[in-house]
């Protein structure tokens, strides 16, 4: 099935507090795929999945991959600090969380390469539903999984991207960034394989330390290029659009 560019695949809201504010369009194209990148613990995965809630809970269908996190793990932490009520979801079928090893992954996607006959190439992530929205946490871990391996994880990852767009549904795509991080090159074909990228920073300043969002690139709309201040609290994640940041 071939993606048609001409159709209009509609827009689909980010519904994390007043984001869609940030977007000429109000949400993301149906079809793209979203980085969300940022530090260690500046609040990618619960970005992802105040997302991917607010979604089951207006109807949509959510799909949560865990490459790292125990996905029990995962969902407790998410119903005890900001009460969402993730059980639930999952009950009703709006949304399924599929934890998946990087390291099998990689061996099989591996294997895959190998093979003489390139039509025989297998390597999907069979997915148990057709979603409207779909998270991947995160790729980081899945290309250090691929370590020696960089060409075949930057084909496997376009390949994977390109085959869920053609699903219509909204990816977004969890990528750790940091200076420990060794494999740089890797970075970029992220960011540049995706069709957009929200960015959390956070910024130091002496002792002060604040957050703030940034979208750096939305190819399917006009967006907002201000760095907008946010803050986890038990309600999850909220924006200050209003607000400058002060450090
Ligand atoms: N109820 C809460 N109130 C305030 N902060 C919280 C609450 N629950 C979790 N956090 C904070 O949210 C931060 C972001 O966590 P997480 O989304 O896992 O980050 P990342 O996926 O980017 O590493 C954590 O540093 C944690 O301290
Ligand atoms: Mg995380």
């Amino acid at each position: 099935m071939a993606p048609s560019k001409s159709k209009d695949r509609g827009v689909l809201p980010v519904r994390v507090s007043a984001v869609d504010e940030l977007f000429d369009k109000k949400g993301v194209e149906r079809g793209s795929t979203l980085l969300v990148s940022g530090g260690v613990g500046t609040g990618k995965s619960t970005f992802c999945m105040q997302s991917a809630y607010n979604s089951a809970v207006a109807g949509e269908k959510v799909i949560y991959i865990s490459f790292e996190e125990p996905i029990e793990k995962m969902q407790r932490h998410m119903e005890e600090n900001f009460g969402w009520k993730v059980s639930k979801m999952v009950e009703q079928k709006r949304m399924m969380f599929l934890q998946i090893d990087p390291l099998e992954l990689s061996e099989s996607v591996k294997k895959e390469f190998e093979k003489k006959d390139k039509e025989d190439m297998q390597f999907d992530i069979k997915l148990p539903f057709r979603p409207d929205r779909l998270v991947l946490d995160s790729i980081t871990v899945l290309s250090a999984a691929f370590a020696g391996g960089t060409n075949i994880y930057r084909m496997y990852l376009s390949y994977l991207l390109r085959t869920l767009e053609r699903a219509n549904s909204v990816n977004l795509v969890i990528s750790e960034t940091g200076e420990e991080r060794i494999d740089k090159g890797a970075a970029r074909v992220e960011a540049f394989i995706c069709d957009g990228e929200l960015r959390l920073h956070e910024i130091r300043k002496k002792d002060v330390k604040q957050n703030a969002l940034e979208i750096r690139k939305a190819r399917w709309t006009g967006h907002s290029k201000k760095l907008v201040p946010y803050r986890i609290t038990d309600k999850g994640f909220e924006i200050f659009r209003r607000a400058e940041v002060f450090v």
